[in-house]
């Protein structure tokens, strides 16, 4: 048996104390604490800016991934800059810019007063003339107004919430939204060695349809009615005798069925997050999680993660230093880099989680690619503080939308409140198809076929690489993705323009990157590797850009 991680937090109902320590989540019968003042919510953003850039300093020193070396040294410095390319090149248009970033994630809302010049001065390392200019020509544009003898105010109305306007702006190609845009809406004649998921012939096809032929005889609930809270109770059985053979004891009372992974995590933000809390992810990590963080006003800092999990220390300095309200890690096949979670890593982050309060979302969703089972943060901790997701997007179909959370009773019990606000009964019917094909012995006969396919198109695609001078930076143990180093002085981004002007979308580095620190890696998904096309394109990208 895994020894078990001693927790402090027992999920006591509505301890004021708990809440106040941070270890509460919403309940959705309780009302929300009133929202922070602006200018908190100002210098906490601030701070957040200097916290990453912190961090990326950290980065630069302790990366075991040793990622590029062109990282800022000094946070101010970092932001004056990132805001400068923002801003056309300005000193004044990046003073503006930094403003219409923090109205646009609602850290300055209509009618809220803006820093003082000499403040915001100090904060950008600019000349007090500079804002003043920057602060009269938003006057001018309306976007703030003057009150003589009283400051500057933001005017206007809440402008709608537009993700691209949050968080530093990134170069497209780099930019997760962007990438994911472009992986999904391409045509039949792209090829997209960038995306995360495998060609439609390498589905379950021929399951699905059996499944569905099933569903068509189904009683006339399964296709008309909404599906129960929990959700569909055989396939919440047969999840939970999964997941028993991973290690991770979950009754089928303590799952709830979710529509998607992507529904799993956004519900939990929901329940763990306020706005303005923090939220520590891997250094890289899968892009959309900092697009969904985003969406929920979280503040990120992020972690480099390692061969065998998050590097430890940096793991327990970040959490010392910054207290995240949440961890979001996958620890079985880990996207983009493929690596898994040691045990020894496992038990350190634990104990850290145990220290300091923190909350671990593991995201699963790979599980079925394993060929050994690697360790779990939820067996270890017996879903104490760990919340463990999962969802069949992957192996069974992204169209057919079917996930999953386990998690400690009284916390699904917040999650099933949720889930009925904001999505109602969803996602019966898939549910039930879902059901349908893995318990059909095809399933698992299917998945054997797809991992040795998988294991030879690895050992294919990273001889193709290595020919183009691309190194793999580990070579996975099983898993569709190879997260790989370019020729030395080789920028991604650059080289994902070129390839997309071929029709074929990669997913450079720092799409994945908090700290933009992985302009010299890419991502390449194996089984869309396959024929020459990708890497001829490559290879003229790499010319161009040499
Ligand atoms: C690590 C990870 N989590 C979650 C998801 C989203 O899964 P779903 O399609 O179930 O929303 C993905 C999709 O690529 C992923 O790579």
């Amino acid at each position: 048996m895994p020894a078990r991680a001693t927790v402090r937090n027992t999920g006591s109902k509505s301890s004021t104390a708990a809440r106040v320590a941070g270890s509460e989540p919403l309940k959705i019968s309780t009302p929300r604490k009133p929202l922070i003042h602006p200018l908190v919510v100002f210098s906490m953003a601030f701070s957040f800016f200097m916290s990453v850039s912190a961090e990326v300093a950290g980065v630069a020193r302790d990366n075991p991934i040793q990622l590029d070396k062109t990282v800022m040294h000094h946070g101010a410095v970092q932001m004056d800059v990132a805001a400068t390319a923002e801003g056309g090149g300005t000193r004044v248009g990046a003073v503006m810019s930094a403003i219409r970033q923090r109205i646009a994630n609602r850290s300055l809302t209509p009618g809220s007063k803006l820093p003082s010049v000499r403040a915001f001065a100090t904060t950008m390392q600019v000349s007090t003339s500079t804002v003043v200019d920057a602060y009269e020509r938003l006057v001018a544009e309306g976007v703030i107004a003057s009150r003589p003898g009283s400051g500057f105010y933001v005017s206007g109305q809440v402008v709608p919430l537009a993700l691209a306007e949050i968080g530093p702006r990134l170069d497209r190609a780099v930019d997760p939204l962007w990438v994911s845009r472009q992986s999904l809406e391409s045509s039949d004649a792209t090829l997209k060695p960038g995306c995360g998921w495998l060609p439609p012939s390498w589905m379950p096809e021929a399951a699905l349809r059996k499944g569905l032929r099933g569903l068509s005889r189904a009683e006339d609930a399964a296709l008309t009615d909404y599906g129960t809270p929990l959700g569909f109770p055989p396939l919440r059985q047969l999840l939970a005798r999964r997941m028993m053979e991973r290690g991770i004891e979950a009754s089928p009372d303590c799952i709830m069925l979710a529509e998607s992974g992507t529904q799993a995590i956004d519900l939990l933000c929901r329940f763990f997050l306020e706005t303005g809390d923090t939220v520590l992810v891997d250094d890289p990590c899968y892009f959309n999680f900092h697009a969904l963080l985003r969406a929920h006003r979280a503040k990120i800092v992020s972690v480099p993660y390692t061969p065998t999990g998050p590097d430890i220390e940096a793991f327990a300095k970040v959490v010392a230093e910054h207290r995240p309200r949440l961890y979001i890690t996958n620890s079985a096949i880990h996207n983009p880099t493929g690596a898994v979670l040691s045990p020894v890593v496992a038990h350190r982050v634990l104990k850290v989680a145990d220290q300091f309060d923190l909350t671990i979302v593991e995201d699963d969703i790979f599980a079925d690619f394993e060929l050994t089972p690697a360790p779990r943060l939820a067996a270890f901790d017996g879903l104490s503080r760990v919340v463990h997701i999962g969802s069949f997007s992957k192996t069974l179909s992204a169209s057919a939308r079917c996930g999953f959370i386990a998690a400690r009773p009284e916390w699904i019990e917040g999650l099933v409140d949720l889930k009925i606000a904001t999505a109602f009964g969803g996602g019966r019917l898939s549910a039930e198809l879902t059901y349908n094909v893995l318990r059909d012995g095809g399933y698992r006969k299917h998945m054997e076929a797809l991992r040795a396919r998988l294991s030879r198109a690895m050992a294919e695609t990273g001889s193709r690489l290595r020919k183009l001078g691309i190194e793999p930076w580990l070579e996975p143990q099983s898993g569709m993705f190879l997260w790989c180093r370019l020729p030395a002085g080789l920028d991604a981004a650059g080289i994902a323009r070129e390839a997309l002007a071929e029709n074929v979308v990669l997913a450079p580095g720092n799409a994945f990157s908090l700290s933009q620190s992985a302009g010299a890696f890419m991502r390449f998904n194996v089984s869309q590797c396959l024929g020459d096309r990708v890497f001829q394109t490559l290879g003229r990208a790499l010319d161009l850009i040499r």
